[in-house]
């Protein structure tokens, strides 16, 4: 969700601008532009579309030259995409790129036009950038301090003063933004992929931190101008990472690093052959004293915390209730302090996953979250993190950190069941030697994807679709569901499979493509016998199950067949298939894998 870069250097800036930006195209964006200070002047050139189109009018009209400047991908919240409603937003003095949403942009707007100030976009942004220039009186950091006591909401800035060529200042609240430190020059970024080809080396900004970037260094300071020391963090994502390495997208190379990533993700957390989840600073003894536990995330994060759900109810017998971040927040939940409360989200950005957090620790809870990226907002206001190590997910549609958020998942449940007694030792070594053997399981059917490749060439004209399934494999069939919605464009719900004869079957007509997840033994007969009431009805099915259960093949016209294990360890083999079956799906229609219309990676705004 709108992608920010600026730089100030020795190298002429504006490649540099577009190839960082590019980095950021998996947030999502629907323009782009940049500010670029050319011969004392701020020189703006932005565009509706994607980067390519941006550089078509830089071709077109003349692109600037500069080693000081701005730049950003816009995903359109105040006013439709457009060339106007692009930022950078300003005007002769002043500069800026905005990621978040100024709440209370109208009354800030009414009191501008006051003072005499026009406006031609239809964004808050601007009003934002004119606010700026008002309080700006010959020092930027005065203005900005001015400005960020008047705004309410979430933002994260770069901003150019056409009186100080070569500086980019930079300031965030609710939004993310780092400062990267290079040999020839220095850094403001969404995102660390976008500065990775020039420097590992940045800082984290903390809300309402002023930066002030210049080629030999940084200066950060508090509202207060007070000088703030930072930390140097330094990234441990290499840039094959953040590329697709001969993948055709990310998507599949992210499927394709799953093993890995619940290798690493894993490893450190298992100490003996137990799990070991101390290091994160959740003690057994913690574990033990929870009254109640609440799973909150959003999309694909809240799947996985469902599938944690079934896991600790069952091996823990402790209670879950999950909840989807924006309901959460505003349901009024009844927490106290004797609750935990887990965070799920890979980027650690999502605005309605933090909002909740927040909501928790007012109401005294324990907050852990379970986040990919180091340093995000929800990981750093957390009480206890558990970082996942998928490594840079650039993909919209979320694939392998979702694998390693079930791992994560497991690990809990395993280490709550036996903090509370409910299994034994060698029970939990068990369960933990099983975890262990995922990755090299999932290493030997990513060779199902011919198979999958087969199953999506008979779901490509399909306008409708249904994910059935009983206890995990149905809290596993929403994840299918969502996965094969956002990227094939197909209408596509989940089920619980024993809840169709209460209505949904009705939408069963000749050829309507049902996909059946049956991995679940105590469940197989049950969800064997919704399989044949959709067939009957003319249902094409794909049936999702494990070796062993072939035999009834001739209720599903496709069939894909996963190795065996523990029954509660299934869903880690089959979101496989599934994610294939979406992929391919995608890929065959022709639409933008990595990039599905209208979504964005991180999720940053309500
Ligand atoms: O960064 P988060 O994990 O908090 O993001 C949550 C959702 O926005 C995300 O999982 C979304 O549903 C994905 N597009 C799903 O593929």
């Amino acid at each position: 969700m709108c992608g920010i870069v600026g730089y100030t250097g020795k190298n002429d800036c504006v490649d540099l601008l577009i190839d960082g930006l590019s980095k950021l195209e998996y947030r999502g964006y629907d323009s782009a532009g940049i500010a670029v200070m050319c011969d004392g002047q701020i020189e703006v050139k932005k565009s509706k579309g994607r980067l390519a189109d941006l550089e078509k009018k830089m071709g077109e009209e003349g692109k600037p030259h500069g080693t000081c400047g701005i730049g950003h991908t816009r995903w359109a919240t105040h006013g439709e995409p457009s060339d106007i409603n692009s930022h950078p937003h300003g005007n002769k003095r002043v500069s800026i790129v905005h990621n978040g949403i100024i709440e209370n942009y109208r009354e800030i707007k009414e009191f501008l036009i006051d003072q005499g100030y026009s406006f031609v976009s239809e964004t808050d942004t601007e009003t934002v950038a004119k606010l700026l220039d008002y309080y700006y009186e010959g020092n930027p950091v005065d203005a900005i301090a001015h400005v960020i006591k008047e705004i309410r909401g979430s933002y994260a800035m770069g901003i150019l003063f056409r009186d100080f060529p070569d500086k980019v200042y930079a300031v965030r609240k609710d939004s993310p933004l780092i400062i990267g430190l290079g040999e020839d020059g220095n850094f403001i970024a969404s995102d660390v992929p976008a500065i990775l080809k020039y420097t590992r080396n940045y800082y984290l900004l903390e809300p309402n931190e002023i930066a002030t970037l210049s080629v030999n260094g940084v200066d950060v300071c508090d509202i207060h101008k007070n000088p703030v020391k930072k930390e140097v963090n330094v990234a441990d994502w290499d840039l094959d990472a953040a590329e697709k390495g001969g993948y055709e997208h990310f998507m599949l190379k992210e499927i394709n690093e799953q093993p890995t990533a619940i290798r690493t993700t894993i490893a450190p957390r298992i100490s003996e052959g137990m799990p070991y989840l101390e290091e994160s600073g959740m003690t057994k003894e913690m574990l033990r004293d929870y009254n109640r536990i609440y799973i909150v995330a959003c999309g694909t994060a809240m799947h996985a915390g469902l599938i944690g759900k079934y896991v600790i109810e069952r091996i823990a017998g402790i209670e879950v209730t999950v909840d989807i971040a924006s309901e959460f927040r505003y349901r009024n939940p009844i927490i106290t302090d004797k609750d935990l409360v887990i965070l799920i989200s890979q980027s650690g950005e999502t605005a309605d996953t933090l909002a909740a957090l927040k909501l928790a620790k007012e109401k005294g809870a324990t907050t852990m979250s379970v986040v990919n990226v180091k340093g995000s907002s929800i990981a750093r206001e957390s009480d206890v993190v558990v970082y996942t190590h998928a490594g840079p997910e650039i993909s919209v549609a979320s694939t392998k950190a979702y694998a390693v958020q079930l791992s994560v998942m497991y690990l809990l449940a395993f280490e709550l069941a036996y903090a509370k007694g409910a299994i034994s030792k060698e029970k939990c070594m068990e369960l933990t030697a099983e975890l262990q053997k995922v990755p090299d399981k999932i290493q030997d059917i990513l060779v199902l994807k011919e198979r999958c490749q087969f199953i999506a060439s008979r779901l490509i004209n399909a306008e409708s679709l249904l994910y059935i399934g009983r206890g995990l494999d149905y809290a596993l069939s929403m994840e299918g569901s969502l996965k094969l919605k956002e990227i094939s464009y197909i209408h596509s719900e989940s089920y619980a499979a024993g809840e169709l004869k209460h209505g949904t079957i009705s939408l069963v007509t000749d050829d309507m493509p049902v996909i059946a997840i049956a991995t679940q033994s105590d469940l197989f007969e049950k969800t064997l016998s919704n399989i044949k009431e959709v067939k009957a009805r003319g249902a094409k099915v794909t049936m999702i199950c494990r070796e062993g259960t072939e035999d009834d093949k001739a209720v599903a016209n496709h069939l894909v067949t996963l190795p065996n294990m523990d029954d509660i360890m299934m869903p880690m083999l089959a979101l496989v298939p599934m994610q294939y079956i979406a992929y391919y799906t995608a890929v065959l229609k022709g639409c933008d894998v990595d990039k599905p219309r209208n979504l964005a990676k991180s999720v940053t705004v309500e």
